[in-house]
C-alpha cells in the first residue's frame, strides 16, 4: 500500500511539492502519494486530524500555517525549535513530529548547487520575518565570518539577533546603516518581490564575486536581482533550489533515502 502525503496550505493550488515529491519517489522507486490540501484558515489543526485519521503518515506545511504547525507538533528537531516554525510533519504511534527543512534547503543549494562556500564569508540577510528566521541558524552553522540582518523595522532584526546570538556572530540594523558595507552573499528575505518591490538597500553593498540569493521564484528576475546585477553582484539566484532542497530534505526526513535533487532542479527550470 502507498504511504500518503500532503502539503497544507491556503492557497495551495499552485505548490510545486506534489509535483517535486512525486519525481522523488519515481527517482528513488518510493510508493508513496503526495496530494494538495487546503485547509481554512482557522481549520489547521482539525485538518489535520482529519489527515492523520485517513490514515497520512505525514505532511508539507506551507504559507500561512508553519507557525501553528509549530505550535501543533508534540515533538520538535532542534531546527525547527530553532527556528520557530514547522514546515514537515510526521504523524507516528506516538505523536506529531516537527521538523524544518527550510534552512537546510538554502545551504544546500546555496554550497552545493551553487557551489558557494559560505564559511568565512559576510552574509547579509534582508528582512526580519519567519523567512529569514527559518535559515538564520543553519548559516550560522557554515562559519561564516560575520552575518547581518538588515530589517525596515529595526525591532524585529534586534530580536532576531538576541535570539541568535548564542550561535555565532549575528549583527542586526536598519538599511540606512548599511552604507559603506560590503557583503559576499546577500538573502532577500523579505516578501518584497511578491509585490514586485525593492528593499531600500543601499549602493554599494555588493562586493566583488558576491552572490545575490533571492529566496522566492517563479517571479523572473525580481527587482532585488535586477538591482542586484546592476550593483555588480556576480551571479544572481532565485529560491527554486533551495524549494527542491527543502523538500528532499523533508523526503529524507519521512523515508530515510535522499532523491538526487539536480534533475529535479532542471526539470523544474524546464517547465518555467
Ligand atoms: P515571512 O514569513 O515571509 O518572512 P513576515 O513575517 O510577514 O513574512 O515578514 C515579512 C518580511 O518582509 C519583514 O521583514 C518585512 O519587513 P518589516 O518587518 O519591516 O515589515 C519585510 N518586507 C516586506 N515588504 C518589504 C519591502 N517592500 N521592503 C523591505 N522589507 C519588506
Amino acid at each position: 500500500m502507498s504511504a500518503h502525503y500532503a502539503v497544507i496550505g491556503n492557497p495551495v493550488l499552485h505548490s510545486k511539492s506534489p509535483l517535486i515529491h512525486a519525481l522523488f519517489a519515481q527517482e528513488t522507486a518510493q510508493n508513496i502519494v503526495y496530494d494538495r490540501v487546503e485547509a481554512a484558515l482557522d481549520g489547521f489543526a482539525a485538518c489535520v486530524q482529519q489527515l492523520q485519521q485517513n490514515g497520512m503518515v505525514g505532511a508539507n506545511v506551507t504559507v500561512p500555517f508553519k507557525a501553528q504547525a509549530f505550535a501543533l507538533a508534540d515533538t520538535l528537531t532542534d531546527r525547527a525549535r530553532q527556528a520557530g516554525a514547522v514546515n514537515t510533519l510526521k504523524f507516528t504511534s506516538v505523536g506529531i513530529e516537527g521538523d524544518n527543512t527550510d534552512g537546510i534547503g538554502l545551504v544546500t543549494d546555496i554550497r552545493q548547487n551553487l557551489d558557494f562556500e559560505l564559511t568565512q564569508k559576510r552574509i547579509l540577510i534582508l528582512g526580519a520575518g519567519g523567512a529569514a528566521r527559518g535559515v538564520i541558524q543553519p548559516l550560522l552553522a557554515s562559519q561564516p565570518g560575520m552575518l547581518v540582518i538588515a530589517n525596515r523595522s529595526e525591532q524585529r532584526a534586534y530580536a532576531l539577533k538576541q535570539q541568535f546570538q548564542p550561535y555565532g556572530i549575528v549583527e542586526a540594523c536598519r538599511y540606512s546603516q548599511l552604507a559603506g558595507m560590503q557583503f559576499d552573499l546577500i538573502i532577500n528575505a523579505t516578501s518584497a518581490s511578491l509585490s514586485d518591490q525593492l528593499p531600500p538597500l543601499p549602493q554599494g553593498c555588493f562586493a566583488p564575486n558576491s552572490l545575490a540569493y533571492d529566496m522566492m521564484y517563479g517571479k523572473g528576475d525580481t527587482p532585488f536581482l535586477s538591482f542586484a546585477l546592476r550593483q555588480g553582484a556576480a551571479r544572481c539566484a532565485d529560491g527554486l533550489g533551495m524549494l527542491v532542497e527543502q523538500a528532499a530534505a523533508a523526503f529524507y526526513f519521512w523515508r530515510r533515502v535522499h532523491p538526487a535533487t539536480a534533475p529535479v532542479i532542471a526539470a523544474l527550470r524546464a517547465m518555467a
